[in-house]
């Protein structure tokens, strides 16, 4: 009998993918493989991770190369990243046709060369991208999802544990909705070891209407977070965080966690929206998205929910006229 390893393609060797390579391997969650076309990138950092293995003490395989079928054949699952960034003053939308020709040829690689994978797309923008992703693979939409939901949420947890004061690791906290301006950080569900944030908030400000103010901040700056990382770095995105997210679900998927995380899926009736990929609680298993949690929400959520769902059937249209779809 023997064992394989998973392969894990990475596509992009760029910021996101270098820590996404150096995760995976820290974690061993398979054996890893990265692509860029910048020749020899891909080899460098896939060499400088390796050759951290003796020191961090980690067994899996790394290999770079900027030929596709070297780095995607056999892969079980492919993590895309290629793409230009965002930069200051840049929209995620002004991104839409750059980086939908580059995922419209990584999707025919991936077609051809890995046709039994699952994908998680990180490129921007985000729900156009895994839309394409979709589009041009043809796989089923368990296949097919992209990352963007587990950032946002980890985002909207650390600003509320630093607003109250305790362990991020005590927080659950949810963003639903497109990966944009539009995204809708659910403050009914958002909880410290349970307990209802706002009723934390309004007993560290005894003030209903403090507590409102203080939330509304909060919601605000999650919306804002990835500019106001790019606004710091100036020359590129966030990139530790959004990998970090990514390995969240390749992990779930390669052990089979089942965990229910934010993810770009496939919606088919769900939450009333048909034939649209938008953030949504998920099940992400060893079939990948297993199953979209659906959620009571509040009026008030439901209309941002709504008004996100505009916004990414826009960026859809745009796809459209482009005839990229
Ligand atoms: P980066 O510029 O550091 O890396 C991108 C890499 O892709 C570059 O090395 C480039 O050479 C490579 N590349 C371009 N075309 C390629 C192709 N056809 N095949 C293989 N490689 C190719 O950018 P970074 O910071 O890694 O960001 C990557 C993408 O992720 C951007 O679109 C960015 O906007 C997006 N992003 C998404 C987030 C999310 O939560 N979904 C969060 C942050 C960024
Ligand atoms: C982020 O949220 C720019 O989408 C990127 O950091």
């Amino acid at each position: 009998m023997s064992f394989c390893k998973p392969k894990i393609a990475i596509i992009g060797g760029g910021n996101i993918g270098g820590v996404l390579a150096q995760l995976a391997a820290s974690r061993e969650l398979g054996d890893i493989a990265v692509l860029d076309i910048v020749e020899d990138l891909a080899k460098g950092k896939c060499l400088d991770i390796a050759e951290a293995a003796a020191a961090e003490g980690f067994d899996v395989k790394l290999t770079g190369d900027h030929k596709p079928e070297t780095i995607l054949k056999d892969a079980d699952i492919v993590i895309v990243t290629a793409g230009i960034a965002r930069k200051p003053g840049m929209s995620r939308d002004d991104l839409l046709s750059i980086n939908s020709k580059i995922i419209k040829e990584v999707a025919e690689n991936i077609k051809k060369y890995a046709p039994k994978s699952y994908i998680i797309v990180i490129s921007n923008p985000l729900d156009a991208m895994v839309t394409l992703m979709k589009s041009v693979t043809g796989f089923p939409a368990n296949r097919v999802m992209g990352q963007a939901g587990v950032l946002d949420s980890s985002r909207f947890a650390s600003f509320i544990a630093w607003e109250l004061e305790v362990s991020v690791k005590d927080i659950n906290a949810l963003v639903l909705g497109g990966h944009g301006d539009t995204m809708v950080p659910l403050i009914k569900y958002a909880n410290v070891a349970g307990i209802p944030v706002m009723e934390m908030l309004e007993r560290k400000y005894k003030s209903k209407e403090k507590a409102v103010q203080v939330m509304d901040d909060i919601v605000k700056r999650t919306a804002d977070a990835g500019g106001e990382v790019v606004r710091l770095l100036k020359t590129g995105s966030a990139f530790y965080s959004p990998a970090a997210s990514a390995i969240a679900m390749v992990e779930s998927i390669l052990k089979d966690q089942k965990r229910i995380l934010p993810t770009c899926a496939f919606l088919d009736g769900e939450y009333g929206v048909k034939g649209l990929y938008v953030g949504v609680p998920a099940i992400l298993g060893a079939n990948g998205v297993e199953k979209v949690v659906e959620l009571t929400l509040s009026d008030e959520e439901q209309k941002m929910f709504d008004h996100s769902i505009n916004a990414v059937k826009e960026l859809i249209d745009v796809l459209k006229e482009l005839k990229f779809l």
